[in-house]
């Protein structure tokens, strides 16, 4: 499985420390949010410090674009050092050229759908993807409750992936916490980003690994995903 932590819920005046302890608490990914204040009403940061971290950890990084203008932002950010580009299906036509664009750049390609837009959006692009993001929150903030309505959502990208036989991961991310993520691992996903449930332990490793060993408790076949 993929233990991803978003760095979103760590101290901005700490964030290089804190990418530094997300690594050695022994976490896959880390998830790096990043908010436009007009796909979302918020904002974040930008290239500018992925790149300032990008020197400090091998690990791979998940950035999640929350932003409408993504044909001036997808070099930025490849450029900084993003491993995996994801974008939102919300963005309609944008989809389909901006996919052939991250592919272009080299890079993995993830597929988010937002709590009120239907999974079946999704699905004209599976073929093209390599991760499909189910948010459970509403974008914008962290530290929100986990939207109980989305795991149908995570059942039934389980279920086109087994009859499709197709590669993608199932990533979710909004209010995962030890109990939401036994939930996510039993509707079938593989990815799991975690921003509040994970930084606000003083001792992460701890917390990464109770909230491994509750995944696999409730899918024992993440245990041989291989990424
Ligand atoms: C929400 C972001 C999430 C957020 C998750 O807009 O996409 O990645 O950081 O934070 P928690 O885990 O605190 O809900
Ligand atoms: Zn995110």
């Amino acid at each position: 499985m993929i233990i991803a932590p978003s760095l979103l819920a760590a101290n901005p005046a700490h964030f290089g420390k804190e990418t530094v302890r997300a690594e050695s608490s022994g976490a896959d990914w880390l998830h790096l949010d990043i908010m436009d204040g007009h796909f979302v009403p918020n904002i974040s940061f930008g290239p500018a410090v992925v790149k300032a971290i990008r020197p400090l950890t091998k690990m791979f990084f998940d950035v999640h674009l929350m932003c409408s203008k993504l044909e001036i932002l997808l070099e930025p950010f490849v450029q900084a050092g993003a491993d995996q580009i994801i974008i939102h299906v919300e963005l309609d036509e944008q989809v389909e050229p901006l996919i052939w664009k991250i592919k272009k750049l080299g890079k993995k390609i993830g597929l988010a759908v937002n709590p009120p837009t239907a999974i079946a959006a999704a699905q004209p692009y599976l073929e093209q993807i390599d991760m499909l993001l189910v948010m459970t929150v509403n974008p914008g903030f962290g530290g929100q409750s986990f939207i109980h309505e989305c795991l149908p959502k995570v059942q039934q990208a389980e279920a086109w992936r087994r009859e499709r036989k197709l590669p993608y991961l199932i990533e979710v991310d909004g209010g995962i916490n030890f109990q939401t993520a036994a939930e996510c691992a039993r509707a079938g996903a593989d990815a799991f980003v975690s921003g509040t449930g994970l930084f606000a332990h003083r001792n992460m490793k701890a917390a990464v690994k109770k909230m491994r060993q509750i995944i696999l408790a409730n899918d024992p076949a993440l245990a041989d995903l291989k990424v």
